[in-house]
């Protein structure tokens, strides 16, 4: 047994070689669609909402084994997402961790459609592996929600139709509860799901995902206006430039950080009848708060 300290740091190694594993080969035609599906996902991100799989799951009992395709799944979605925000059309970005952005590297015609791909990718890979087929689907149905038109892709449009107004709080509030939350809420969720058995609790769990989901964005806005590009492997500045309405330029970098800070509060407050089974949990929404990039 891993004790908790070490649980995330083995998570981490563990996540790593599942999405090598589930990429498809790169010897295997189209040679550079799967080049451009490589490039993006085993660039180093910080695969929060897998690890958010693994920690909610090792919260309930589940086995990491159990953890790895729902982890990889809404990696890929993730990435795609990434993929697509990146291009032209939306906030036309070149630099995406640390490295040229996948339109830039491959043309946008092959962005395009490494992000379809591992959209698709993303569902069968949840189809497959070791958990209670109904629960399977329940996870199908989720990650489904969470990234559709009701969750990520939804925000992304609120994204763009806000780009260039302003926005009141609650307006700002419900798009980033879109864009980010959803999936980093639906990686809660899953995590969940893999455990067998009955799973008391589960709403406090979904509180503390939607605390984080929220704090995440709130805290991206924060890190375009005080970080550096080489910290955080993309283009500093880039809300400013294209007139977002962020956290930050609504209420100010204390306000926006006094609201991250309520959310950090309010997500682990909701761990508290779970023990130090949660301590992953825990660790998680620090990193959520306190990271640099
Ligand atoms: C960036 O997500 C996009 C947002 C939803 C804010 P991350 O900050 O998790 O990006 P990576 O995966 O570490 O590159
Ligand atoms: C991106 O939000 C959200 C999704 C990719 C769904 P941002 O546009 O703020 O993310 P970054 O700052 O480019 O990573
Ligand atoms: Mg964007
Ligand atoms: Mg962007
Ligand atoms: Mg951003």
């Amino acid at each position: 047994m891993i004790d908790n300290s070490s649980y995330l740091n083995y998570c981490q190694s563990r996540i790593e070689v599942a999405l090598q594993r589930h990429l498809p080969s790169l010897q295997r035609l189209p040679l550079e669609l799967h080049e451009a599906m490589h490039y993006s996902v085993m660039t180093p991100g910080k695969r929060i909402r897998p690890l958010l799989v693994y920690a909610a799951g090792h919260a309930f009992g589940a086995p990491p084994e159990t953890l790895d395709n729902p982890a990889c799944a809404v990696e890929f979605i993730h990435v795609f997402s990434l993929i697509h925000d990146d291009l032209p059309t939306m906030d036309d970005d070149d630099l995406r961790r640390g490295l040229p952005t996948c339109h830039v590297k491959f043309g946008e015609a092959v962005a395009i459609l490494a992000g379809d791909a591992l959209q698709s990718l993303a569902f069968e890979v949840l189809c497959d592996g070791d958990i209670d087929a109904s629960m399977r689907l329940k996870m199908i149905a989720d990650l489904a929600c969470a990234s559709g038109s009701h969750g990520m892709a939804g925000g992304q449009v609120m994204d763009l139709t806000a780009t260039g107004n302003s926005l009141t709080l609650p307006e700002l509030e419900n798009l980033h509860i879109h864009k980010t939350g959803a999936l980093i809420r639906s990686s809660v969720l899953m995590g969940a799901m893999a455990a067998p058995g009955e799973k008391q609790q589960l709403q406090q769990l979904d509180h503390y995902g939607k605390c984080i989901g929220l704090a995440f964005q709130i805290v991206d806005d924060i890190l375009d206006i005080t970080g550096d590009t080489e910290t955080l492997g993309k283009t500093g500045g880039k809300d400013a430039a294209q007139q977002k309405t962020t956290y930050a330029s609504l209420l100010g970098l204390p306000q926006a950080r006094e609201r991250a800070s309520q959310l950090y509060d309010d997500a682990v407050a909701a761990l508290d009848a779970f023990g130090e089974r949660a301590d992953p949990l825990r660790e998680l929404a620090k990193l959520t708060i306190h990271r640099s990039y």
